[in-house]
């Protein structure tokens, strides 16, 4: 049977790879991959994240574009068609309803960062504020942070209406490079002050010695998250990608823009931490708190505060976008939907779910799970529960029920510079699936403290 013509696809090399390293690149670059590098041993943990990349990331990230671009199709969609007797489709309704609830919490985080974003033109960092009562007041009010929660994901909407060629790839076009200037200045302005060796030090330092199996399976866990792997925006994207593009080259430019930007947001943030003699964190507290602070007391600081934000509303948006993609995609294919209702239905959906997330810090503020706010929770659930299962599944369903040579065949053709054989094919059918219960079992563990 002739493939469905009418599918959109992407106009060029260049569209697949800026778009993908949007998802790729996002929160977990900036706020996260420093962090944990630094306390975990620098460069050497840096090494092992590369390592987890190489033999884990990359392979399993070839493998979901492979998975799209073979059968066309949204996630769902893709595991029912390449499986006899549809039972695999499960996998793939995991996978679109992962990214729906990524999206929802994703998107209040976002609407966070346009707000600072503002008021780091309004009022400025001053050096006299008290950015934890400040960051505080401002997630504990309930319209305010739900206002700006449902701006971010219109313009979610607004571009995931306008389709793959004149919303996703046009904007990831303009985003992405504006994205990596924003943050070059950024890290040669941190780099240049005077102190700024304790915090490169902080974040490249190589100290072997704090490499455990716990450092293994956080460069693990984070390569996964950052990579946006096991989420569908691997699988969904390619099956944009035109049957002439290799796979292995364009995913290899998503995968080192990704370690790139991670890399230069360590030298972005922790040299102006430490020169202005703050202390290292990571996640909110780092970007809404630490550094609003740290700008404060920096020459011409409130601009570059305005930076940082505008590059983290950036990164935050280009990663929502392929994650309304998902399900988009998804409704547009299994249920005949056209693009307009589908983005305008979805994005009010996710919008409406994730209040619950905004008002963790306000009127359901008692609500707890295991100890965590809902906006934590649903994080907790998304990526230390569901991701793995599903990254779990991709590797087996691509390995034993696609089957490998079939994997390889899509993945090889046509050739390019690399060409996945029989490493490929242990790492898929042992490496991967043992190394992704590994990492499942200890986040429960770690949580559960079994
Ligand atoms: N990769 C993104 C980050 O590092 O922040 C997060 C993400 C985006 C995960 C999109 C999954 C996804 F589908």
């Amino acid at each position: 049977m002739e493939e469905k013509q009418n599918r959109e696809q992407w106009g060029s090399k260049i569209g697949f790879i800026l778009a993908t390293a949007g998802s790729a690149v996002g929160l977990g670059n900036i706020w996260r991959f420093p962090y944990i590098a630094g306390v975990n041993g620098g460069a050497a943990f840096i090494l092992i994240y590369i390592a987890a990349i190489l033999l884990i990331g990359y392979p399993l990230m070839c493998t979901e574009v492979a998975l799209g671009r073979r059968t066309q199709k949204n996630p769902v969609g893709a595991f029912a068609s390449l499986s006899k007797g549809k039972s695999w489709r499960f996998v793939g309704g995991l996978i679109v309803l992962v990214a729906f609830f990524i999206l929802s919490y994703y998107s209040v985080i976002g609407g966070w960062s346009l707000a600072y974003m503002t008021k780091s033109v309004i009022g400025g960092f001053k050096p006299t504020f008290n950015y934890e009562e400040l960051f505080t007041g401002h997630i504990s009010q309930v319209w305010e942070p739900i206002i700006w929660h449902g701006i971010f994901m219109i313009l979610t909407i607004v571009i995931i209406e306008s389709g793959v060629l004149n919303g996703i790839q046009k904007w990831s076009k303009i985003l992405m490079p504006g994205l990596f200037i924003l943050l070059l200045a950024l890290a040669i302005r941190s780099m240049t002050l005077s102190g700024a060796s304790e915090g490169i030090a902080f974040f490249l330092k190589p100290d072997f010695s704090k490499i455990t199996f716990g450092t293994i399976q956080a460069a693990i866990s984070q390569a996964f998250y950052s990579l946006s792997i096991g989420m569908g925006p691997l699988i969904t994207y390619g099956s944009y990608l035109s049957k002439k593009d290799n796979i292995p080259d364009n995913v290899g430019w998503v995968a080192g823009a990704d370690t790139t930007v991670a890399i230069i947001a360590g030298l972005a943030i922790f040299p102006a931490v430490f020169a202005m003699g703050y202390k290292p964190n990571a996640g909110a507290g780092l970007a809404f708190i630490t550094l609003p602070a740290v700008f404060s007391q920096m020459a011409g600081g409130s601009f570059f505060g305005f930076i940082f934000f505008v590059l983290l509303s950036v990164a935050a948006l280009t990663s929502a976008m392929s994650l309304l993609e998902v399900v988009v995609a998804w409704i547009i294919d299994e249920k005949g939907w056209n693009r307009r209702k589908a983005s305008i239905g979805i994005g009010i959906l996710v919008f409406i779910v994730g209040i619950p997330a905004t008002l963790g810090y306000s009127v359901l503020s008692d609500v707890k799970f295991l100890g965590m706010d809902l906006l934590d929770t649903y994080d907790f659930i998304t990526n230390n529960i569901v991701l793995p299962i599903t990254g779990l599944f991709t590797a087996i369903f691509a390995a034993y029920i696609w089957k490998v040579e079939y994997a390889m065949e899509e993945i090889n053709t046509p050739k390019g510079k690399i060409t996945f054989g029989s490493f490929y094919r242990f790492l898929i059918m042992v490496i991967i699936p043992i190394a992704v219960c590994f990492i499942m079992i200890m986040n429960l563990i770690e949580k559960f403290g079994a």
